[in-house]
């Protein structure tokens, strides 16, 4: 196709129109699709519909094969439509959210998670994807921290990178185009309140929150999209500094940049521009190349055009991006492309799929406690499963067109596991956050008598999968005051009790941690959840996730293990940092997770004391099973850097690796570290490591004490 070509016959309108992304529902009046923000009248007439560029919010073959029809039969040019989703963990087998995906440390998994979902979305007819959502999050009460991988810049950029490679692969049929989210820093927002405004210096925002951005961008990412949070006082839609300055120039970014839903006109809402022609301008010249579910360009970019406040070539340049990656998908060849009706019914949860997403449950589940009353006998007779989601399948939010229906309850997973067990279930509760015990009193005495009754209890509380993602805030993250009630009263009459928590966050834990025999954080974990944890409680499997955001106490968000250190560091006593009515150390640290063995992880060795810029220190440990199981342990490898020019976190992760030992087992585990890993924004604004002394930690958790020295010379 001669796009160049293409281009000229276009007129303004139509480019503008090709900028423009819409959901079905306003483009056919039959059409019908999910709404993921404020719906709203735009006044637009047909020849506009007729010709805007892609779509959002709906899928299926045969849908959009009909949606491409109609469209084509409409379009002057024939420019096919690109269709986009949410396909965030999953498109139709659903695997864990992505912050259970990021507790796996498991690149490897989270890559064929997204390829298994790219292949399912691109025989449902989806041609770009809005994810790998990498926003780094220090605040437990943020809805979203589901969609993230966490709270570590390291561990985020690589899950970022198997995500990109994931869903796009060559770009070929079995793949679709990935959109990394939200630009930028949407994570950061003020009290955890999703939409609520950031500020941060240049510093903080370069060396923590942009390296998994920058991370997708360097895996080829082929779209971004920009966030609805003011930067500074600056919406990222309008945000020169951010997208013109580093990620077009210094980031060498030429992609397609894409807003979030409707956020050019929310830039009136936050008060930086006076009406929707104002708000096309802003972000025509934040270089902004498709605008999503609002109508500024298209209403007002002709306008801007003939009064010089924006160029032709810059429409040009946005049009050229779109065109561009829908020849390098295939779309003027076959507008089609991989949509197939039969190919859904081969492909969709067969088995193959559901048992990878089996396994991203098994390999996403953290085990927090166990007193060893993990893993459960298989012989166990009479089994009690507790809670109000024990009894339904827990997809977690942005489930795209996954259904709980399709999706392995506990009650089912126990079932399909321990077929001769008698299993009795009572809700006990809610998942409701403010549910007093005292409401629900009856509810518990009487999942108290079936705990009683039985020779194991499965309790399953937490979250249901709403009260996590987008707009689902919190400003307390304990557990209510009915679950923990519910926790107390079963392990006093069980002590072969199993506490499971749902959750698409972190959980405020410290009233139960020394209550139940064994504690396991099961995030969202989607259509095989069920059956991954029957493998893991009654031993089929054994954990070893670990935590990629830290637990902490209700009341300590934000918080993060790479916290700066201060003047007066909370072990100092007396005048020192922290609270006096709460520790300072959150309730379960990033990096932790049990087994259902234990390891020994020897002190670091190091092949020299001293670092050149060209050399390379080799650090090795000996790793040693010393249980008496099969385990895999995930070996982290943090580094400080001691005295520097600007302040520098108490320990940063900087590798890991996952061994696997039998019992007795041990295993040498080697790090190299190369001025590389030492790199960081100076106080000059140089990215660059400084001479000096540095720590290295290396274990199976972040708050890790014992170190070794070496200097960089
Ligand atoms: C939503 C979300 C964004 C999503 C988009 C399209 O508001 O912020 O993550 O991709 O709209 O559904």
């Amino acid at each position: 196709m001669d796009l160049q070509k293409l281009l000229r016959e276009m007129t303004v309108d139509e480019k503008l129109a090709q900028m423009t992304q819409l959901v079905p529902q306003i483009i056919t009046d039959k059409g019908e699709g999910a709404v993921t923000g404020p719906m709203r009248n735009f006044g637009i007439t047909k020849k506009v519909t007729s010709r805007i560029g892609s779509v959002l919010g709906i899928s299926g073959a045969k849908k959009l094969k009909d949606l491409q029809d109609f469209h084509l039969a409409e379009d002057p040019h024939k420019i096919p439509l690109l269709f986009m989703a949410d396909v965030i963990h999953g498109y139709r087998t659903i695997y864990p959210v992505p912050l259970g995906i990021g507790a796996s440390f498991d690149e490897e998994l989270a890559e064929k998670c997204s390829a298994m979902a790219a292949k399912e979305a691109s025989v449902g007819g989806i041609h770009v994807t809005f994810a790998p959502m990498t926003d780094l999050v220090r605040d437990a009460r943020w809805g979203r921290c589901m969609e993230t991988t966490g709270e570590d810049p390291y561990l985020n950029s690589k899950m970022a990178q198997a995500m990109v490679r994931g869903f796009q692969g060559d770009l070929g049929k079995d793949n679709i185009a990935a959109c990394v989210k939200h630009f930028a820093a949407y994570g950061a927002c003020d009290g955890g309140r999703d939409y609520d405004a950031v500020e941060m210096g240049d510093h903080t925002l370069r060396e923590y929150y942009l390296p998994a951005y920058k991370a997708a961008v360097d895996a080829g990412v082929e779209l971004l999209m920009t966030s609805f949070n003011t930067l500074n006082g600056i919406p990222s839609s309008a945000n020169k500094y951010l997208v013109n300055d580093i990620l077009r120039k210094e980031w060498g970014f030429d992609g397609i940049v894409i807003s979030d839903f409707n956020a050019f006109y929310e830039m009136i809402s936050h008060g930086i521009c006076e009406n929707e022609k104002e708000c096309a301008e802003k972000a025509l010249n934040a270089t902004s190349d498709i605008e999503m579910m609002s109508t500024c360009f298209v209403k007002f970019g002709k306008a801007l055009l003939e009064e010089g406040k924006i160029s032709e070539e810059q429409i040009d340049n946005a049009v050229m991006r779109i065109l561009k990656l829908k020849e390098k998908l295939g779309l003027f060849d076959n507008a089609y492309r991989a949509a197939s009706e039969e190919d859904e019914q081969k492909i969709h949860l067969c088995p193959e799929y559901r048992e990878l997403a089996r396994i991203a449950a098994e390999k996403s589940a953290v085990l927090l406690e166990n007193n060893g009353v993990l893993p459960f006998r298989k012989d166990v007779k009479k089994i009690a499963i507790i809670g109000p989601v024990a009894d339904h399948g827990m997809t977690g939010g942005w489930y795209c067109c996954g259904k709980s229906s399709e999706a392995i309850s506990v009650i089912q997973g126990i079932k399909n596991a321990i077929p001769n067990a008698e299993i009795a279930f009572a809700r006990g509760c809610s998942a409701e956050p403010n549910e007093k015990a005292e409401d629900v009193i009856e509810q518990i005495f009487e999942a108290k008598r079936i705990a009683q009754d039985s020779d194991i209890v499965i309790l399953c509380l937490g979250e249901e999968i709403d009260m996590s993602g987008e707009a689902h805030s919190r400003a307390r993250i304990s557990v209510s005051d009915s679950q923990t009630r519910l926790i107390k009263e079963v392990c006093e009459v069980n002590k072969n009790t199993a506490v499971v928590f749902y959750c698409g966050r972190p959980l405020a834990l410290e009233k139960i941690k020394d209550v139940a025999p064994a504690t396991i954080i099961f995030w969202h974990p989607g259509t095989e959840g069920g059956n991954a944890l029957a493998n893991l409680l009654f031993g089929n499997v054994n954990f070893q996730a670990k935590l990629p955001m830290s637990f902490p106490y209700e009341g300590q968000s934000p918080y993060c293990y790479n916290h700066l250190r201060t003047g007066r560091p909370s072990t100092n006593g007396g005048y020192c940092l922290g609270y006096r009515d709460n520790p300072y150390e959150p309730v379960y640290p990033f990096g932790f997770g049990l087994s259902y063995t234990t390891f020994d992880i020897s002190s670091p060795t190091l092949s020299s004391e001293e670092l050149t810029e060209e050399g390379e220190i080799v650090v090795s440990v000996t790793v040693k099973n010393t249980g008496k199981c099969e385990g895999i342990e995930t070996v982290q490898l943090y580094i400080q850097d001691v005295t520097a020019s600007i302040a520098r976190p108490v320990k940063e992760l900087k590798g890991y690796q996952k061994v696997t030992l039998a019992p007795g087992e041990e295993k040498v585990v080697t790090f190299k570290i190369t001025v590389e890993k030492l790199k960081f924004h100076t106080f000059e604004g140089k990215f660059e490591a400084e001479k000096g002394k540095f720590k290295v930690f290396v274990g199976n958790r972040s708050d890790i004490e014992s170190f070794e020295v070496f200097r960089l010379i």
